[in-house]
């Protein structure tokens, strides 16, 4: 038991420095204080500031506060940096953690870090903790996310942060070098980055789409019939825009996969990478695919409420015709089975649910699934147009309906994958999949 205390004393005088007493030196105090740390703030006017602080840290000036631990948290604004020129003997040999974040990207020439490092060349400097707000930190590891990435050219500087990481809850991830600083320096800067391409595509599809079908339903109507339907935008033609984006966005996700492949084909080995759009489009089918699910959502909740609008309802009297019950029927159940599947692909895309598949799971489902439910939904669109396709009087003002449209590219997709899929094709992909390279083996 004498151990026991003796290593608890240890423990309770293992000392930390913050510099800085703003929010984030404050929440990072704080944390420190409740994972069991000794606290000393160093402060420009320790006197005004030890109000500030969080109860049971000390405040002290910056050298004498840099004279009681080995690890010092730099909480302070790059452009305030200079204070730490006349300490540089006193930090000597210390390790520096810098926390700073710039307000927009190559705001400076180099990473604050290494300015940081510039400035103290005798300490050992580590970034780190730069990706979580101070929000975060007061919040608790429960709530906040639980990751930070830490980079420095010191192994054990590195290590001693990283333990206090792990102290604090969270997990470390060592990024390499203090060149990397650049980088996690540009992290919080990102807003959605991967999401900002298919947003993009998905705003720019439904608003071509909802001109197109303005002019195409109700300004033709008011021109020709003097008819006014305007009213229609609010639920058929919303229920439009969204199935034709969603069908238009499915097949975006499957077109850069089918494109690899021809590529490889074409070239005859897996050896050489793709151009950069190709990698970049293949990295967000992903979001693609969530946003085309989005939009089939809002296309089943619209269908939903078609029976409730009477007023839509043309007074016809059609007699029953069994081949046009059967096109129906066709074209309804298909849809369900797509969206159906549409579902489960958006299920098995999330990370909780990845992690619990293997690979070969993972891949069946997002590929030959994925292939089966465009198919799906394809097919619910060409029933739907069913003998409409050839009737001269769906071509309003010479100009094709929207559903038309939105089959081209699925369409496609469909046809190249077929050719992948034949016999032949598929055996000289599998074996350049492989390995083997066109002409390697003569
Ligand atoms: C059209 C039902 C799922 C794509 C329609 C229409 C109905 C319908 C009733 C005709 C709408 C109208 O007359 O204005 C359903 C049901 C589904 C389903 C019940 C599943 C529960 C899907 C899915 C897609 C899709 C998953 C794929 C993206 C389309 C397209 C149209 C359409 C492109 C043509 C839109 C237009 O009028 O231009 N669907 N659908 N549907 N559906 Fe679906």
């Amino acid at each position: 038991t004498q151990k026991d205390h003796s290593d608890l004393a240890s423990f309770q005088s293992e000392r930390v420095c913050v510099f800085g007493t703003g929010d984030m030196g404050r929440s990072l105090g704080l944390r420190l204080l409740q994972a069991g740390y000794g606290v000393v703030f160093g402060s420009r006017r320790p006197h005004s500031s030890s109000s500030l602080i969080p109860h049971g840290a000390q405040v002290l000036g910056h050298a004498a506060a840099s004279q009681s631990a080995h690890l010092i948290f730099i909480a302070v604004q790059r452009e305030h940096y200079d204070f730490l020129v006349p300490l540089a003997n006193q930090l000597k040999g210390k390790v520096l953690v810098d926390l700073s974040n710039n307000l927009r990207k190559n705001q400076y020439p180099e990473a604050n870090a290494e300015y940081l490092q510039s400035l103290v060349p005798g300490a050992e400097v580590v970034k780190g903790f730069n990706t979580l707000s101070a929000w975060s930190l007061q919040n608790g590891p429960s709530d906040a996310n639980r990751q930070v990435y830490i980079c420095g050219e010191s192994v054990e500087a590195k290590q001693a942060v990283i333990a206090v990481a792990i102290k604090l809850g969270f997990s470390a991830l060592d990024q390499g070098f203090l060149s990397v600083a650049r980088e996690l320096e540009d992290f919080p800067l990102q807003l959605f980055p991967q999401w900002r391409l298919p947003l993009r595509i998905a705003i720019g599809l439904s608003a071509a789409f909802f001109f197109y079908l303005l002019i195409r339903d109700i300004i033709y109507a008011y021109v020709t019939q003097s008819k006014d339907i305007s009213f229609r935008i609010m639920v058929s033609l919303a229920n439009k825009v969204c199935p034709i984006v969603s069908l238009i966005m499915l097949s975006l996700c499957y077109l850069p996969g089918v494109l690899a492949s021809f590529l490889q084909l074409y070239r005859g080995t897996k050896y050489r990478r793709f151009p950069d759009w190709l990698d970049r489009w293949m990295l967000c089918r992903k979001q693609l695919g969530l946003l085309a699910l989005g939009f089939a959502f809002l296309h089943v909740l619209y269908t939903l409420i078609i029976p409730i609008r009477y007023y839509v309802r043309e007074n016809r009297t059609t007699q029953f015709d069994t081949t046009t019950a059967w096109r129906g029927d066709s074209y309804l159940s298909l849809g369900i089975l797509g969206f159906g599947l549409y579902v489960l692909l958006g299920i098995t895309s999330l990370p909780s649910v990845i992690n619990t598949l293997s690979w070969r799971e993972f891949s069946f489902i997002q590929s030959k699934l994925g292939h089966l439910t465009l198919l799906l939904c394809t097919a619910h669109t060409y029933l739907y147009g069913w003998n409409r396709f050839l009737s001269s009087s769906t071509y309003k003002w010479y100009t094709p309906p929207g559903y038309m449209l939105c089959l081209v590219l699925p369409s496609v997709v469909l046809l190249l994958k077929l050719l992948l899929i034949t016999p032949c094709v598929d055996r000289t992909i599998t074996r350049i999949r492989q390995g083997w390279e066109r002409g390697a083996d003569q």
